[in-house]
């Protein structure tokens, strides 16, 4: 095991040539010099989260207010479940990431970080809009306390942020790769059954306002992939060695427990109580979208078996360009201004 040390605050005599700037373990004098990036990917995807710049308050809520109240019994514990955990992962990603961005030595990549953790801290609000707009005091704390109170998601949140404590308590080259993995495993897993909770409620069109601020929150978590995708693929390039066929198995391990527990989440959650939905497709659809998200970090898929997308509809609302729209006619929020020249397609193999 190599052992990582958290970077200097401020280091004048730092080299940094093009080969000694590196993710982690780099020399850098920690002066934001961002021009000249070595990664260039960097700055189209700097540009694409910049230009995904969105309010929350700027989505009305007013209707999903009636509809809320007018729910089925289920789909409105469903809903209030699934908001829970919500919260509690981009509230995690919010706090947890400047403990990963310690340890990055390349200024480019924690600009990124920044910006995510911004955009996670925004998506928190969008949850207190979403409960403001809707239910009264009391029932927000309520909801907000389900992530805690309830034993099935206090197991599930409390092995998510375990994984994450470990790189907190120790941090070694191999630790940093599988914090890279929890969180990749977060953006590109556990939020899946619950995004397509509100998708299919919104293609019912029940509480549409909140399935528009739902496809905002997605359309940012995109480029939190894309942004670890090509962390992942620096790393590799860097440090090969870490990369044995060892560690590749615990990667993928990490991935399979992840699903199972995706997919536990969805029975648990949405079950079969909930019209459009179902728990094995949900299952299916954890599996079909995991086999995604190791292929384009260089792993092998884990359910090879399972080629077709079970929930179709989900693309309507994940698909970039149509997002620049509004899918269900609220206000256009783009605030690109002219012509974009931006193309998240042209990000290495973003797989949506
Ligand atoms: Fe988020
Ligand atoms: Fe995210």
């Amino acid at each position: 095991m190599s052992s990582l040390t958290q970077k200097p605050l401020f280091n004048p005599t730092a080299d940094t040539s093009y080969e000694k700037r590196m993710l982690i373990g780099g020399e850098t004098t920690n002066l934001m010099m961002l021009s000249n990036n070595k990664y260039k990917w960097s700055y189209p995807l700097y540009k694409t989260m910049m230009q995904n710049f969105w309010i929350p308050e700027e989505i009305s809520l007013g209707q999903d207010k009636m509809h809320y109240e007018r729910l089925e019994h289920d789909e409105r514990e469903t809903f209030n479940k699934v908001i829970s955990f919500l919260v509690f992962l981009d509230s995690l990603q919010t706090v947890n990431l400047p403990n990963i961005n310690d340890y990055v030595t390349l200024p480019e990549v924690n600009l990124l970080l920044n910006i995510q953790t911004y955009q996670e801290a925004l998506h928190s609000q969008s949850y207190g809009y979403i409960l403001e707009s809707i239910v009264g005091a009391e029932k927000q704390q309520e909801i907000y306390d389900i992530a805690i109170k309830d034993p099935f998601l206090l197991k599930r949140n409390k092995y998510i942020a375990d994984c994450y404590q470990e790189f907190i308590d120790h941090q070694t080259e191999e630790g940093f790769a599988k914090v890279m993995m929890a969180n990749y495993i977060l953006e590109g897993i556990y939020f899946y059954a619950g995004f397509s909770f509100f998708y299919n409620l919104a293609r019912f069109g029940k509480m549409t306002g909140v399935g528009t601020e739902i496809k905002y929150i997605n359309r940012d978590e995109l480029t939190h992939l894309a942004l670890f995708q090509n962390m992942f693929r620096e790393l590799k390039k860097e440090r090969p060695h870490i990369f044995t066929k060892a560690l590749e198995e615990e990667l993928r391990e990490m991935m399979r427990q992840a699903v199972e527990h995706e997919v536990e989440w969805g029975a648990y959650a949405v079950g079969d109580r909930i019209q459009g939905l179902s728990a094995s497709l949900i299952d299916q659809y954890i599996r079909y979208l995991s086999n995604f998200r190791l292929d384009a970090i260089g792993l092998d898929p884990l359910y090879p078996e399972i080629t077709e997308d079970p929930l179709p509809f989900i693309k309507q609302f994940t698909n970039f360009n149509q997002t620049k729209t509004d899918f269900f006619e609220e206000k256009v929020i783009n605030y690109a201004k002219g012509g974009s020249d931006l193309d998240l397609d042209g990000l290495d193999d973003l797989d949506l």
